[in-house]
């Protein structure tokens, strides 16, 4: 059996996403952004970040797998879905759950800058700056958390656990196995 901590309940993580959406409404007011969500792990996140939201919106969401192991990320990225709008002079949020190594961001935003876009701006839920192997900073961060392994509010382990509605620490279980 896991075990799990709650690190952020369900309170905090609501409050703090309706802030992040007035910010970046007033950041933005006046303009019409493309809200980019990375599948699958923003997929809630970017679902209640986008109805804090007051500025005028589309969404178009990206698939990125990295090479390397399911916790850790190697810095090689592969787009497995791209977008379906351009990107070219629009103004771009891209949210993202957590910035861990921060090599998944840095590649994704050079390639988004290639496509000529406006402005590029970064939101991700969590930030555990602790790990990080290159140099990325988003311009919205949720929570900056320490180096935990978390799950819920659509992040995974092993593609479990999204469903919660609160963000956990993960524990492996005491006999070092993380199966059941
Ligand atoms: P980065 O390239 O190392 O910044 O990788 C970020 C990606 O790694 C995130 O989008 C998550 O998919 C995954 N990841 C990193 N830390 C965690 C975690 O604590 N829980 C779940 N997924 C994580
Ligand atoms: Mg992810």
């Amino acid at each position: 059996m896991s075990e799990f901590e709650v690190l952020l309940s369900e309170e905090q993580v609501q409050a703090r996403v309706r802030e992040l959406g007035e910010a970046i409404s007033r950041d933005l007011a006046g303009e019409q952004v493309l809200v980019i969500g990375i599948l699958k792990g923003a997929f809630i996140f970017m679902a209640d970040l986008v109805r804090a939201m007051s500025v005028p919106l589309t969404v178009d969401f990206m698939s990125l797998s990295s090479y390397g192991s399911s916790t850790e990320s190697s810095g090689e990225v592969r787009i497995v879905k791209d977008l379906e709008q351009a990107v070219d002079g629009k103004h771009v949020l891209v949210v993202e759950d957590i910035i861990d190594t921060g090599l998944t961001l840095k590649y994704l935003s050079e390639i988004l800058r290639r496509r000529n876009p406006r402005s590029v701006r970064i939101c991700a839920l969590l930030d555990k700056p602790s790990r990080r192997k290159t140099e990325m900073a988003a311009d919205y961060v949720g929570f900056v958390i320490p180096d935990h392994f978390v799950v819920g509010y659509g992040l995974d382990f092993d593609q479990r656990y999204r469903n919660f509605r609160d963000v956990r620490i993960l524990k492996p279980s005491g006999d070092g196995g993380q199966e059941e």
